[in-house]
C-alpha cells in the first residue's frame, strides 16, 4: 500500500509513570472502535516482562489490543520486550539488544497499512532514554507522531504538564492536547477548578477533559463510559485528523 493510504498515528505520552497512559489509550481506542473507526494500537517497548513466567502478552499491550479488538501480531504491537524492570536503554544494554528506531518504524508502518489510526502508548515520559541520544521524543520525531499528553488532575500537574509539553515542542513535535486523569473528588484540592484552564493558558493548547479516578476501572465498559462522558471526543477526533472516518 502506498504512503498516501497509511492510517494516522499518534503518540500518547504521559508526564511520567503510572499517570494513566494505558487507561486513556484503551478508553480512546474502545470509544473510537464503538464509533466505527478501525483503530490499531502499539506499545513500542515494555520492560519488566518475562514471557516464560509472565505470559505472552505484557499487560499494557494486552489491554490495548483487547480495547481495540485487534489481532495484529505481537511483534507489530510490541516490537521490544525486556525482562529487567529498568529504563528501556538500560534493559536493552543488559540484554544486548539495542532498540532500533527502524524496527519500531517498520512495525508501526505495518499497523498503519491496516488501520485508520494507530494509538501508540509511550513508555514512561517523553525523555525516557531508548539508546544513546535517543528518547521517546526521538521516536515521535522519527515516526512523525503528533503527541497527546496524559497528566494527573491534581496539585503539581501544572509544572509536570508544562515541562512535558515544552520538551515536546523543543523537539519540534506537534502537541495536539492534554487529558488529565485520576481526578479524585474525595481529595480536598483547591487547585482542581483552576488546573484545566491554567494548563490551557500556560501551554496554549486544549485540555480534552478530566477523567475521574474510578473505583472499578477494571472493565472497558467503565473506562469507555468515562471517556465518553468526560472527554471532548469530537474535538479529540478532529485533532487526530479522523473526523472524516467517523460514522454518525
Ligand atoms: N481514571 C482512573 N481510575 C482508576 N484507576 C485508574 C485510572 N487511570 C489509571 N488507573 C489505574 O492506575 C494504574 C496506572 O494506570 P496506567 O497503567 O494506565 O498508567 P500508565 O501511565 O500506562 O503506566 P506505565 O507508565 O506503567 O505504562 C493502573 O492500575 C490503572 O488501572
Ligand atoms: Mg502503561
Amino acid at each position: 500500500m502506498s504512503d498516501a493510504k497509511l492510517g494516522a498515528a499518534i503518540l500518547i505520552t504521559g508526564t511520567g509513570l503510572g499517570v494513566g497512559k494505558t487507561f486513556v489509550t484503551a478508553g480512546i481506542a474502545r470509544a473510537l472502535r464503538e464509533r466505527g473507526v478501525n483503530v490499531g494500537v502499539m506499545k513500542p517497548v515494555e520492560v519488566g516482562w518475562n514471557p516464560e513466567i509472565d505470559g505472552d502478552w505484557p499487560y499494557d499491550a494486552d489491554v490495548l489490543r483487547q480495547a481495540a479488538g485487534v489481532d495484529d501480531p505481537r511483534e507489530e504491537i510490541i516490537p521490544y520486550m525486556f525482562k529487567p524492570f529498568v529504563a528501556p536503554q538500560v534493559a536493552a544494554h543488559i540484554e544486548k539488544r539495542p532498540i532500533e528506531m527502524s524496527v519500531i518504524h517498520d512495525a508501526l508502518h505495518k499497523l498503519r497499512e491496516k488501520h485508520e489510526i494507530v494509538l501508540v502508548e509511550g513508555v514512561g515520559g517523553l525523555a525516557v532514554p531508548l539508546d544513546d541520544g535517543i528518547d521517546l521524543a526521538t521516536l515521535a520525531e522519527h515516526c512523525k507522531l503528533p503527541v497527546l499528553v496524559v497528566s494527573r488532575a491534581h496539585l503539581g500537574t501544572l509544572n509536570d504538564t508544562f515541562l512535558t509539553v515544552h520538551y515536546a515542542r523543543s523537539r519540534g513535535l506537534d502537541v495536539i492536547g492534554v487529558v488529565t486523569n485520576l481526578y479524585d473528588s474525595s481529595v480536598e484540592d483547591e487547585t482542581i477548578p483552576s488546573n484545566v484552564p491554567m494548563i490551557e493558558q500556560m501551554c496554549d493548547l486544549k485540555v480534552f477533559g478530566r477523567l475521574p479516578l474510578q473505583p472499578h476501572a477494571d472493565t472497558f465498559d467503565q473506562v469507555v463510559k468515562s471517556c465518553n462522558s468526560c472527554l471532548d471526543l469530537e474535538a479529540l477526533i478532529e485533532a487526530m485528523g479522523l473526523e472524516a472516518a467517523v460514522q454518525d
